[in-house]
C-alpha cells in the first residue's frame, strides 16, 4: 500500500465536527488549551468505552489463557531504569533559532527546514527524554524521583510473578491491560494521534522460546480480524514487516498495523516479538526470579512474549475517520441535500438507537414513545428527542452515527389501522430504510444487531 493521499480539508472537518457534536475537546480549552492534551465529550467518553470494552471481551473474557491487570501509573524509576526508558526512551530533537521552535529531527524530511517558519539555522540533534518525572512524598529530591508509565507494558512485566501465582495459569497465556500512559512528545500532532497522555490496550502474551514466532504471525491476524470487527475494513489497514535496522535490538520480528488516516498512512497498534528481554532485565535488576517452571519438561526459564500493543485514542480517531461520510438525502421538503453520517459500527456506536415522537405536543405519542424509552434504556444508550421536524431529527442522529432510530406516529396508536397499533418505523441509518416493527419485537431486534 502507498503512502496515501493527505486530505486536509476531510480532516478539518472531522476535527470541527468532533467539536460541535461533542465528541473530542482541547483540554483546557477556556485557559488557551493544553497542547497535546485531550478531553473526550458525551459521545466521545461512550465511543472510548465501546472500544475499551470490546477489546477487554475478545482479548480477556472471550478466552480461557488470558487474564487482566490495572497497574499503577506512578512507576518506581528502578522498574523503568531497567526496562531500559531512564536512559534510551528519547527521540532526536532540534531548535529552530528563528522561532525557537523545539521540532523531531527524524521528522524534519530532506530540506532540513523548520516546518514553521522555514528556517534553516537549527542546532544540532540531542535526545530528548519523552518520560514525564514528578517526585513522590513531601521532598522533591533525587530519592523521590517517580515516573508517569510511558507505556501500560511494564507494570505487567513486574507483576508477571504475582498474576502467575495468583492466577494459576500455564503457558502460554496472556496479560492484558487497558490504561493511560503519557509520554512528552516533542511535536504532538494530527489531533489526537500524537498526544502527551493517551490511553493503550496491551497484551503480553508469554510462552515458551520456540513458540514466538508463529504466536507473532497469530496475534497480528487476531488483531487484523479485531479492527474489521469494528468497523475498519481490511483494505484501508497496511501491515509493515518493521526491517531489522528499524526494530528494537531486543525484538525477533515486529508488525506495525497501520491504517490509512486522512493524513497519511499512519501506525495503529505495534505486534512484537519481544523475546525474554523485558523479563529478563526485571530478574537482572530486582535480584527476583522471574522463571517459569514447566511441569512437562521439568525445565526453569524466563519466559518470552508476543506484545500487541494498541492506542486507545489513534483507534477512537479511526473510527471515526472512517465512520465520516458525506452523501445527499431529502430534506423534509424532498428537496435533495448534503447529509453528514457518521457510519459507526453499531457496535461502536454512543448510541444506539434514538426515540422520536412523531409530535410533540401530542400527548398519546410522547406517552408511548416513553414507553419506549423505558423498554430499551436498560439494555442500550438511547437518545429522546422531540424538537423539531422529523427529518431534522434524523440528521442530528446521523451526524453522531445513532444506527437506528424508532418512530411513534399515529399507526402506532391504531388510529389508522387497527392491525398497525404498537408498532412503529424502525429507520436505519446507512441505507435510511424504514420498516414497520411491533414493539414488542424490537428488544431483541435491536440487541441482534448491536451486539
Ligand atoms: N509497549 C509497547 C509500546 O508502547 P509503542 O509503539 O510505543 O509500543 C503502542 O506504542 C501504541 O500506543 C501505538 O501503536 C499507538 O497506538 C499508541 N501510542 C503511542 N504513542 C502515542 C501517542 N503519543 N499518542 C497516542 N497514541 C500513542
Amino acid at each position: 500500500m502507498t503512502a496515501g493521499k493527505i486530505d486536509n480539508q476531510r480532516m478539518e472537518k472531522i476535527v470541527s465536527l468532533c467539536k460541535r457534536r461533542g465528541f473530542i475537546f482541547q483540554s483546557s480549552e477556556i485557559y488557551g488549551g493544553l497542547n497535546g492534551v485531550w478531553d473526550y465529550g458525551p459521545l466521545g467518553v461512550e465511543l472510548k468505552r465501546n472500544l475499551k470494552d470490546y477489546w477487554w471481551r475478545v482479548m480477556v473474557h472471550d478466552r480461557d489463557d488470558v487474564v487482566g491487570l490495572d497497574g499503577a501509573i506512578l512507576t518506581h524509576p528502578a522498574a523503568l531504569k531497567a526496562s531500559g526508558h531512564v536512559e534510551g526512551f528519547s527521540d532526536p530533537m532540534v531548535d529552530c533559532r528563528s522561532c525557537k521552535a523545539h521540532l523531531r529531527a527524524d521528522q524534519l524530511g530532506e530540506k532540513k527546514q523548520c516546518p514553521i517558519c522555514g528556517g534553516k539555522d537549527l542546532t544540532e540533534a540531542r535526545q530528548f527524554n519523552l518520560m514525564f518525572e514528578t517526585h513522590v512524598g513531601a521532598t522533591a529530591d533525587e530519592g523521590s524521583i517517580a515516573y508517569l508509565r510511558p507505556e501500560t507494558a511494564q507494570s505487567i512485566f513486574v507483576q508477571f510473578k504475582n498474576v502467575l501465582e495468583t492466577a494459576r495459569k500455564k503457558l502460554p497465556f496472556g496479560i492484558a491491560q487497558i490504561g493511560k500512559a503519557f509520554r512528552n512528545e516533542i511535536n504532538p500532532r494530527n489531533f489526537t494521534f500524537r498526544s502527551r497522555e493517551f490511553e493503550q490496550m496491551e497484551l503480553e502474551y508469554f510462552c515458551r522460546p520456540n513458540e514466538g514466532m508463529q504466536l507473532l504471525e497469530y496475534w497480528k491476524e487476531e488483531r487484523l480480524n479485531f479492527y474489521e470487527n469494528i468497523g475498519i475494513p481490511r483494505a484501508k489497514l497496511n501491515v509493515l514487516n518493521v526491517p531489522d535496522a528499524d526494530r528494537a535490538f531486543y525484538s525477533k520480528g515486529t508488525y506495525d498495523i497501520e491504517y490509512e488516516f486522512p493524513f497519511g498512512l499512519q501506525e495503529l497498534e505495534g505486534v512484537a516479538y519481544r523475546t525474554d528481554y523485558d523479563l529478563s532485565q526485571h530478574q537482572k535488576a530486582s535480584g527476583k526470579s522471574l522463571e517459569y517452571f514447566d511441569d512437562e519438561t521439568k525445565e526453569k526459564f524466563i519466559p518470552h512474549v508476543v506484545e500487541p500493543s494498541a492506542g486507545v485514542d489513534r483507534t477512537v480517531l479511526a473510527l471515526i475517520c472512517e465512520a465520516y461520510t458525506e452523501d445527499e438525502a431529502p430534506d423534509d421538503k424532498g428537496k435533495m441535500e448534503t447529509r453528514t453520517v457518521l457510519r459507526f459500527h453499531p457496535r461502536m456506536a454512543p448510541v444506539k438507537c434514538a426515540i422520536f415522537p412523531l409530535l410533540k405536543n401530542k400527548e398519546p405519542l410522547v406517552a408511548k414513545a416513553k414507553e419506549i424509552v423505558d423498554l430499551l434504556r436498560p439494555h442500550m444508550s438511547i437518545f429522546y428527542d422531540e424538537s423539531g421536524a422529523i427529518g431534522r431529527r434524523y440528521r442530528r442522529q446521523d451526524e453522531i452515527g445513532t444506527p437506528f432510530g424508532v418512530t411513534v406516529d399515529f399507526e402506532t396508536l391504531g388510529e389508522k389501522d387497527a392491525a398497525l397499533r404498537d408498532t412503529v418505523t424502525l429507520r436505519e441509518r446507512d441505507s435510511m430504510k424504514q420498516e414497520r416493527v411491533a414493539i414488542k419485537d424490537l428488544r431483541d431486534m435491536l440487541l441482534s444487531r448491536i451486539v
